[in-house]
């Protein structure tokens, strides 16, 4: 075994299922890592998560609260309905959900009242961390913490912050001309790499409907997780949004020359590798967001662009109306003003968070909405 390998338990058993029926494809390899009930990455309490990686939303609450106030305006234009049901999926712990909630219930009062918030979430223990957290916002009748996206949403928004990124892929690599799917193999009790055919016909569709032609010798991740995700989004909001923010980039860029080994990590203690087998259910595996495919494959059931802007433009403009009072707590000092500052910069300054996150608003039912969160582009990017 290579050193820089250790043997999890989850490693032992994807090795013995690998014998026992064959190779599995990469998007199988990946959804037990981060989602094996017992062993996955993110079936586990978070106790260890931030010596690996950190969200937004774990920067400062400012995300969540400029998020409520960009709630707040899509409730408004699409007429103040009596309930406006926010989804968050892939919530985590709910500390988003919790963000949003309490600055709703103190400075959104009309919105708290109509809200009806769902916190869906795939792992036992951080829904049953949310549960808790969240209990004074459910016993207010305000808040659901679920496993499952409601099958219907009749008018609202559904957010994630991080979830598409965490969603399996499969691999491919172009050899010879032809299309192979990276499999994920045994040899000597370590798991291992190898080509093959194809397992399904979706992936060379996902390419063709991209319009996307990889070159001779490119590796590249399909997420057809993700496009099955948002095209079923789309069928269960019958009005309404969809906000995605996370870390990607539009398909022309994600296969490009500079992308010939694809944009898959491994995290572990905040170092990013390729090693994907390092350490199987011990550390977090992302690929980057195909944000065309979102749209392409929302668009399949009836959801239309708003507009995509940076993290940076979306909280610049929600902040800037009131020159980013939302940031203090009431009562602030001045030592306690200076920090939230700093910690706003980390959020919106391109070297930090800022430029590598984007937010794609999509949008059912909802025509020409103006939300200011995009306001900063001028036309379709
Ligand atoms: C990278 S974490 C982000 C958590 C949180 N949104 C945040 O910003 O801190 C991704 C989360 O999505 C959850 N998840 C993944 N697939 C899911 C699905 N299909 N339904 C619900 N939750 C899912 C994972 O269990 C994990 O908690």
């Amino acid at each position: 075994m290579s050193e820089s390998r250790r043997q999890t338990p989850l490693a032992a058993l994807l090795a013995e299922r690998i014998r026992r029926q064959g190779p599995l494809t990469f998007a199988d390899y990946m959804r037990e890592c981060l989602y094996h009930p017992l062993y996955g990455y993110y079936s586990r309490s978070e106790a260890r998560r931030f010596s690996d990686y950190y969200t937004s939303v774990d920067v400062h609450p400012i995300f969540g609260r400029l998020l409520a106030r960009q709630l707040a305006e899509m409730w408004t234009q699409m007429g103040r309905p009596e309930t406006f049901c926010v989804v968050e999926a892939g919530a985590g712990v709910g500390r988003l959900a919790g963000h949003i909630l309490d600055f709703a219930e103190t400075r959104l009062p009309e919105l708290y009242g109509a809200l009806r918030y769902a916190v869906v979430e795939r792992s036992k223990a951080r829904r049953e961390q949310a549960a808790a957290l969240l209990a004074r916002h459910s016993a207010a009748g305000r808040c659901e913490v679920a496993l499952e996206i409601p099958a219907r949403i009749p008018q609202g928004c559904l957010i994630s912050n991080e979830l598409v990124d965490a969603l399996p892929v499969h691999r491919v690599v172009m050899r010879g001309g032809a299309l192979r799917e990276l499999f994920v193999t045994e040899r000597g009790g370590e798991l291992a790499e190898e080509p093959a055919p194809l397992s399904t016909c979706a992936l060379g569709e996902y390419f063709a409907a991209l319009g996307v032609q990889l070159r001779e010798g490119q590796q590249a991740e399909a997420g057809l997780e993700a496009c099955d995700w948002i095209t079923e989004i789309g069928r269960r909001i019958e009005r309404g949004f969809l906000l995605t923010a996370d870390y990607g980039r539009e398909a022309a860029e994600l296969y490009d020359e500079r992308h010939m080994r694809g944009t898959l990590l491994a995290y572990e203690k905040h170092r990013a590798s390729e090693e994907y087998y390092a350490a199987p259910g011990e550390q977090d595996l992302t690929a980057h967001v195909n944000f065309t495919a979102l749209e392409r494959w929302g668009a399949r059931s009836g959801l239309e662009r708003v507009g995509r802007v940076s993290q940076t433009e979306f909280l610049l403009a929600l902040g800037q109306g009131n020159d980013f009072a939302d940031l203090y707590e009431p009562g602030a000092s001045e030592a306690d003003r200076v920090r939230a500052r700093l910690l706003l910069k980390n959020l919106i300054f391109p070297e930090g968070m800022g430029e590598r996150f984007s937010v794609l608003i999509q949008h059912k039912g909802v025509p020409g909405a103006k939300l200011t969160g995009l306001a900063g582009i001028a036309g379709p990017r």
